[in-house]
C-alpha cells in the first residue's frame, strides 16, 4: 500500500459513520490526510475514529451532524477551519436514499426525502466550503451511481436515479464554476457495493445473482474499492482531471 499520497492535505469526509465515507476516511488518513468526519449517526461516526485509533491514525470527528441543516454544515465547516486552518479536500459520501417503485413512492417520505438526501446534502457542503476551496484550489470528490445510467431491473430506484443523475449533471456545473479558482470536481459512479445502506437488500432472495448478472466481473464491491479511486481523485496525481465521472462497478454500467 502506497502511503503519503495526500500528505499534509485536509480532508473532510461527510458520512463518515457508513460503508464508503468510512473507507474514504480511513484510506485518506492511511495516505497522511488529516481527515474531519461527520455523520447523523454519532455512534457510527465514534466507530469509524475508533478504528482510525486503532491504526494509530489520527481523525477527527463533528457528529451527529444533519447534513441537510445549513447550520448544523456551517458548523462543520467552522469546526474544519478551527482545527485545522483550511479545506483541500471534500468527499461528500454522507446520503439518503429511499427506495420504492412509482405506485407505492410516498411524495413526502420517499421522494422529496431522497432528493434532500442525496441532492440538498451535495449543494449544502459545497456552498460552505467554497470560500474556503477557493483560497487554494481544492478538490470536492460526490458520489453519482451506476443508477445515474442505468435502471436496475427489480430495485424501486426512481429517487435515487434522480438524485443521483442531478450529482453527476451539478459536478459538472460545479466543476466548470471552480476551474478559475483550481477547484476541481469530480465524480464516482459506484456499482453495488457492500456498506450499511445496501447489505439489507442484497440478502434478499435473488437480488445477489440479479446484479452479479450485469457485472463482468462478478464481485459485489466493496468500500476500499471505490476509496482507492477517491485517493487518486482527491491527489495531485489528478490535478488535470475535473468534471470527470469514474465508474468503479465491475463493468456493470458497460455491459
Ligand atoms: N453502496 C453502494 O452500492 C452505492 C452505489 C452507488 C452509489 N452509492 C453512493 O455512495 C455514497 C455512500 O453510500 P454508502 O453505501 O456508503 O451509504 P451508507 O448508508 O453506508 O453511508 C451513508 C452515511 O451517510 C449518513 N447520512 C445519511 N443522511 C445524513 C445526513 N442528513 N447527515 C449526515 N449524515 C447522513 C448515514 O448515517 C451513513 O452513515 C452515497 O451517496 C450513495 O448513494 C453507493
Amino acid at each position: 500500500m502506497t502511503a503519503g499520497r495526500l500528505a499534509g492535505k485536509i480532508a473532510i469526509v461527510t458520512g463518515s459513520g457508513g460503508g464508503i465515507g468510512r473507507g474514504c476516511a480511513l484510506m485518506f488518513a492511511r495516505q497522511g490526510a488529516m481527515v474531519m468526519g461527520c455523520d447523523i449517526r454519532p455512534d457510527a461516526a465514534q466507530e469509524t475514529l475508533d478504528l482510525a485509533a486503532r491504526e494509530g491514525l489520527p481523525m477527527e470527528s463533528l457528529h451527529p451532524c444533519d447534513l441537510t441543516a445549513p447550520a448544523d454544515v456551517q458548523r462543520l465547516i467552522n469546526a474544519t477551519i478551527a482545527r485545522f486552518g483550511r479545506i483541500d479536500i471534500l468527499v461528500n459520501a454522507g446520503a439518503f436514499g429511499a427506495f420504492a417503485f412509482i405506485e407505492e413512492m410516498d411524495f413526502d417520505s420517499h421522494w422529496r426525502r431522497t432528493l434532500s438526501g442525496e441532492l440538498d446534502v451535495v449543494f449544502l457542503a459545497c456552498k460552505a466550503a467554497w470560500p474556503h476551496l477557493k483560497q487554494n484550489g481544492g478538490a470536492i470528490i460526490n458520489f453519482a451511481s451506476a443508477n445515474a445510467y442505468m435502471a436496475l431491473p427489480g430495485s424501486g430506484a426512481l429517487a435515487h436515479c434522480a438524485g443521483k443523475g442531478g450529482v453527476l449533471a451539478m459536478t459538472r456545473q460545479l466543476a466548470m464554476e471552480g476551474g478559475a479558482y483550481k477547484i476541481r470536481a469530480n465524480t464516482i459512479s459506484p456499482g453495488m457495493t457492500l456498506t450499511d445502506a445496501t447489505a439489507p437488500v442484497l440478502e434478499q432472495p435473488g437480488f445477489k445473482e440479479n446484479v452479479l448478472d450485469r457485472m463482468m466481473i462478478k464481485q459485489i464491491g466493496m468500500p476500499e474499492d471505490i476509496a482507492w479511486c477517491a485517493v487518486y481523485l482527491a491527489s495531485d496525481e489528478s490535478r488535470w482531471v475535473t468534471a470527470a465521472d469514474i465508474s468503479v462497478d465491475g463493468g456493470a454500467t458497460a455491459l
